[in-house]
């Protein structure tokens, strides 16, 4: 599934999840992605934006136990591979952002969305 990338990149009520803590997060996810879009040589702006990535995921997945929700398990692996993949990454490029925009705009929109209304 794929969604647009907004342009300037940044949250908008089209990715409201229904929750203020996560949305929070999203927001600031959005912001630590156009940082590092802007300061991509910084290592340090990168793993910001991962430890942050790492600890939201882990807001949702704690979420989910709560509610003892039925696809968690589906959505955590998700959360798993986009971590693999990510602490990979080397340097970034354009490719690089491109891919780490649109799997945050599609990973919300079509993934996060589901639990709009559960957690
Ligand atoms: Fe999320
Ligand atoms: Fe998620």
């Amino acid at each position: 599934m794929s969604f647009e990338i907004p342009s300037p990149f940044q949250w908008d009520e089209s990715f409201c999840v229904g929750h203020q803590v996560i949305n929070d997060q999203h927001k600031k996810i959005f912001e630590l992605i156009n940082a590092l879009d802007a300061d991509r040589t910084n290592g340090a702006v990168l793993k910001e934006l991962l430890d942050f990535v790492v600890m939201h995921f882990k807001t949702e997945e704690d979420g989910f136990e709560k509610v003892a929700w039925d696809q968690k398990d589906a959505h955590k692996e998700i959360h798993d591979n986009f971590v693999k993949t990510a602490v990979s990454l080397t340097s970034v490029d354009d490719g690089v952002m491109n891919f780490i925009k649109q799997w945050l705009v599609d990973h919300i929109k079509g993934s996060d969305m589901k639990y709009k209304g559960v957690l």
